[in-house]
């Protein structure tokens, strides 16, 4: 049955286990994990783009390998358009893969140096067996096209020093585009690019993502891209999402201390609606030994007693708009 959802996370869970020292491991018995993502569930509706914000290292980017299949799974499940593909190997993964494409921050870092953009783009067409050589080089030309690498003849043939910062994202994004996948996790796709590009590849992912017939998980700490691009956002904090909701709803009446504190360092245009709220003191706490309770007690402003003790649940505070926080109204 078609629900309108293409991916669902239900009680996910990654935990990476620490390296400790020679001594530390003959003085104690007790691994440690750094509990990347923790508990989280959520769903990515067909075409939309859902945000996921939220610090650094609050696990943006785990969340994104996992969906991706990229890092197993220590719990919980994934589901893409109805499959479940938790456990997924093999043959079976293989074959499944061009579902879903990832296109990270650093472009001339997720290019191989010595494949032409022609190459570079049609690798995984080759990989996957796609089509036979004349029918993978017409694609790669025409995806080419709709990213707008043109003259094609010219760039096909170059090696990515020889691109401009624009033109290695564009050869990312054919990249990912080229095998016709469902989902794309763009993670911080914009963030390294110069500012005078970064509105124009926004403005072309939402082009190809109704060219293309796409869904996005778009990951990025900045909160002004994410009003620009998304339809829904999801607010992590160390590990657990705190709010989720769609992306005007969240930015005119955010519920989450955290959220609220987020958006306070978003630049607004009217100097007279300018956010009164404070940002939070303090340090990050450690992802190996997370605050009970409500994680973010520790730098809540309006935190009470309950808020260390109980782990506030995700509450459907209006129409789809979630929070996890007990002071919620
Ligand atoms: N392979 C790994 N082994 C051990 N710990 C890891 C690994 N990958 C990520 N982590 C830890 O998991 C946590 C979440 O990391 P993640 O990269 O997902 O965060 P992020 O939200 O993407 O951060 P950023 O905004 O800096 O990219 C961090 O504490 C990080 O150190
Ligand atoms: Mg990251």
């Amino acid at each position: 049955m078609d629900n309108g959802v293409l991916v669902e996370v239900k009680d996910l869970k990654k935990y990476f286990s620490v390296e400790t020292g020679f001594v530390e491991k003959l003085l104690t018995k007790e691994r440690n994990f750094v509990k990347a993502v923790d508990d989280v569930s959520f769903s990515i509706k067909k075409g939309e783009v859902m945000g996921l914000c939220g610090e650094s290292g609050c696990g943006k980017t785990t969340m994104g390998r996992l969906i991706m299949r990229l890092e197993d799974v220590t719990d919980g499940n994934i589901y893409f358009d109805g499959q479940d593909i938790t456990n997924l190997s093999g043959s079976e993964l293989t074959r499944f893969r061009p579902n879903m494409q990832m296109v990270f921050q650093d472009p001339h870092a997720s290019l191989n140096p010595r494949m032409s953009v022609g190459e570079s783009i049609g690798h995984s067409l080759a990989v996957q067996k796609l089509g036979n050589k004349r029918e993978r080089k017409e694609r790669v030309r025409e995806v080419m096209k709709r990213v707008a690498l043109t003259p094609v003849d010219d760039i096909i043939v170059r090696h990515p020093h020889l691109l401009s910062g624009g033109q290695k994202q564009r050869v990312v994004l054919a990249r990912a585009l080229v095998v016709n996948p469902k989902l794309v996790v763009a993670d911080e796709p914009i963030a390294m690019a110069d500012v005078s590009v970064r509105a124009l590849i926004l403005e072309l992912m939402l082009e190809l993502k109704k060219d293309f017939d796409l869904t996005y998980l778009f990951i990025t700490h900045d909160l002004a891209t994410a009003k620009y691009i998304c339809d829904r956002i999801a607010v992590m904090y160390l590990g657990v999402i705190v709010e989720l909701g769609d992306i005007d709803e969240v930015f005119m009446n955010p519920a989450h201390p955290y959220t609220e504190a987020l958006l306070s360092a978003v630049p607004v245009p009217d100097p007279k609606a300018r956010r009164q709220h404070k940002i939070p003191r303090g340090e990050i706490p450690s992802a190996v030994s997370p605050p009970p309770g409500c994680r973010f007690h520790t730098r809540c402003p309006i935190a009470i007693e309950i808020c260390k003790k109980v782990k506030p649940e995700m509450i459907d505070i209006r129409k789809g708009h979630y929070v996890a926080c007990h002071l919620a109204k």
